[in-house]
């Protein structure tokens, strides 16, 4: 009897042909999302499942679903899961690392270019027919070249980003939990701040920390003020990191300059306030949305899973933990 596989939202046919060589699967590829009962009543016979980051995987759907050994996450953030009750019950949790860094550090470089050159802004305007003509001080932007760059959050995709900014010939600071080694920062050619010293100095915040409670807010209305008025800030990372009403407000006074957006507190609910500011770039939380990046991501979150449920190792393990209780 081979293992039955939940996969909860659209994949793709190749990451479907491979699940099926080694699984029984039942996959949603309707697309739209289960909400929490018909989650459970779809996993609770389920002895793995592949799931996306709107999926809420908590002890209240782990109550139903005695025989699941695995949840495989095609994220590289997990924050959509309860990690400690997965490992309390040996569920092993994995993730996407790596296959998606440098789509999603160049979608930050996009949200920064787009934003310091009012790009969105520039074709509403087109797009709304108000395009009379050339004039000297048409939709003035700032710099990218030879600004400096602050990214906060230096694991690998931050890292990527870092990397981008040498053909821009920017300043970098850097700020993470651990400082770096000195030849990863000679390498990186990025000098560690303090939280606040890089708020203070940076021209470009680009935001990279993962969310959790201890990242909730982790820029809010103080943050905010510390920040150069003719500063932007870019997440890129996760919706909650950043105080969205705060954030509102900041652009509205002119506290910063603009902002560069992928990722919302409670999306798909943007709040209503951004829609309606000029100085701002929004997109619908597409990070790591390029065909291949997609395609991989898809395809090691299907990896992971046969590899618990065949009796292999995981190569993207979250908890380790969960395997002294199997
Ligand atoms: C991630 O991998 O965490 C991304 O946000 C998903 O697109």
């Amino acid at each position: 009897m081979k293992p039955k596989i939940l996969v909860t939202r659209e994949v793709f046919d190749e990451t479907l042909a491979y699940l099926a060589e080694h699984c029984e699967v039942e996959s949603n590829q309707t697309d739209k999302p289960f909400d929490a009962a018909a989650l459970a009543q779809h996993l609770k016979d389920k002895d793995g499942v592949i799931c996306c980051l709107t999926d809420r995987i908590d002890a209240a759907l782990l109550t139903g679903c005695g025989g699941l050994k695995v949840v495989a996450n095609i994220a590289v953030g997990y924050n959509n899961i309860e990690v400690p009750a997965c490992t309390s019950r040996g569920i092993m949790v994995t993730n996407t690392p790596g296959v998606l860094d440098d789509s999603t550090a160049d979608l930050a470089w996009t949200l920064m270019l787009a934003t310091a050159r009012r790009l969105t802004e520039a074709e509403a305007y087109i797009r709304a027919g108000n395009w009379k003509g050339w004039h000297l001080k048409q939709m003035l932007g700032v710099d990218v070249h030879h600004a400096t760059l602050g990214v906060i959050g230096m694991g690998r995709i931050g890292q990527q980003i870092v990397r981008r900014a040498a053909g821009f010939k920017m300043r970098v600071l850097y700020h993470n939990r651990n400082r770096l080694p000195a030849d990863v920062e000679r390498w990186l050619n990025a000098e560690y701040a303090t939280k606040e010293q890089l708020l203070a100095q940076a021209d470009f915040v680009i935001l990279q920390v993962p969310y959790s409670p201890a990242t909730h807010h982790y820029i809010g209305a103080a943050e905010l003020k510390q920040m150069k008025p003719s500063a932007i800030l870019i997440n890129s990372t996760r919706g909650g990191v950043v105080d969205d009403a705060a954030l509102i407000d900041a652009l509205k006074n002119g506290t910063i300059r603009a902002a560069g957006l992928d990722v919302y507190e409670n999306e798909p609910r943007l709040n209503p306030g951004f829609l309606e500011l000029k100085n701002v770039v929004l997109a619908p939380h597409v990070g790591s949305s390029t065909e291949l990046t997609r395609r991989a991501m898809a395809m090691t979150a299907a990896k992971n899973a046969v590899a618990v449920l065949t009796g292999g190792e995981p190569p993207n393990l979250v908890n380790p933990d969960a395997r002294k209780k199997t």
